[in-house]
């Protein structure tokens, strides 16, 4: 099997008294260094601060993050409170990624259909639970690239932006997997990867797994895109997503929507790689989208150094919301949804697996 990362993204390591593992996505490219997190409140900064991110490896890491935050429960009762308290404090984490609440929900309905088992077994099934979110994820992101791959032909260029990659998901990617998977089918074809201000997760995450796989890649500045595009450089763009509106508005890294528009402009397709977990069928259409902002630092000096004069306001969204209308199609482990209407994320979400997000 093809594996474009020698190391797994976030893991469980032992049994119920082990810990998380996580790469720390902060330090990367210029350092590798996993991470352990034995209590929720390490787990909760981590997802906080982006050590772990990307919205399925939010999920992954929410539901270790309740196994965490009720392994200590005595009684059953304790473990129902612990519960509670843990999913409250978790779901203050980050508010964009839908994929944090459905692992929420999910780890919620495991230990209510156990309501009645000793302490131990459900601590033992949230384990359980959480260890099988990340095992799906792993299988779901090889069959987005799988589900995807076509849409790459030899001597293309394709444009991604944030990172969508194996450091995004359990291991694979979803934008970056339709990429591993045209790779290890042999197309020949470059990547434009934007660098995505203002936490670089384009520069320093995307271009750095890309050239580990052996995937010719460029970083360019987000503001340059318009500029390949109108000089024909650029075949197709291909983004991730961190919640998608039942209509197929698609919420993802800031920057999205405008590549969006300069794709259709320029008559270049915009497709979005997403599981169906990502997909929020309680929301009518994106204006619900919750947007994260995240503080003014990431603006007026990331990495270290002062950009901005002292006390000029910054405004700092993390995330935008793509139009459905804009969007040519999108991939999932079920196939690829095109053209994006209602009436085909219905269909390919009732034939899924996935219902925890379903409305009613
Ligand atoms: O703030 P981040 O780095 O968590 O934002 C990540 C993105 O916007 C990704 O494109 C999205 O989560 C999809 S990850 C497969």
């Amino acid at each position: 099997v093809f594996e474009p990362l020698s190391h797994k993204t976030i893991e469980w390591v032992g049994g119920l008294d082990g810990h998380v593992q996580l790469v720390d996505q902060t330090l990367l490219p210029g350092e590798y260094r996993v991470m352990t997190c034995e209590d929720l409140d390490t787990l909760w900064e981590a997802i906080r601060n982006l050590r772990v991110r990307g919205a399925p490896a939010i999920g992954v890491a929410t539901a270790y993050g309740v196994v965490l935050g009720t392994r200590q429960a005595s009684t059953p009762q304790s473990f129902f409170e612990k519960l509670h308290s843990a999913c409250e404090y978790l779901a203050e984490c980050r508010p964009t990624a839908v994929n944090l609440f459905w692992a929420l929900d999910r780890m919620r309905r495991v230990a209510e259909a156990n309501r009645d088992a000793r302490v131990d077994d459900l601590k033992a099934a949230m384990l359980k639970a959480a260890q099988a979110i990340r095992d799906e994820d792993a299988a779901t992101c090889r069959a987005i690239g799988a589900a995807g791959e076509s849409l790459i032909r030899d001597g293309d260029a394709v444009l991604t932006h944030c990172n969508a990659g194996g450091l995004a998901t359990a291991e694979y990617g979803t934008a970056l997997a339709v990429m591993y998977a045209a790779h290890e089918r042999g197309r020949r074809f470059r990547v434009y990867a934007d660098e995505t201000r203002p936490l670089l997760q384009g520069a320093r995450l995307t271009a750095w797994e890309l050239a580990q796989a052996g995937v010719p890649v460029t970083v360019i500045c987000d503001n340059m895109a318009g500029f390949l595009m109108k000089q024909g450089k650029v075949n197709l763009v291909i983004t991730g997503a961190d919640r998608i509106a039942r209509n197929g508005d698609t919420a993802n890294k800031i920057g999205t929507y405008s590549l969006a528009v300069l794709a259709k402009a320029h008559g270049v397709p915009f497709f979005v790689a997403a599981p169906l977990s990502t997909i929020d069928m309680k929301l009518s259409d994106g204006s619900g989208i919750p947007i994260e902002e995240r503080s003014r630092d990431e603006v007026s000096k990331g990495f270290g150094r002062v950009t901005v004069p002292d006390g000029v306001a910054c405004y700092n969204p993390a995330f935008d919301v793509t139009p459905a209308d804009l969007i040519a199609g999108i991939v999932t482990e079920k196939g690829l949804i095109r053209p994006v209407t209602e009436a085909r994320l219905r269909e390919i979400f009732d034939n899924g697996s996935c219902k925890a997000n379903k409305n009613g």
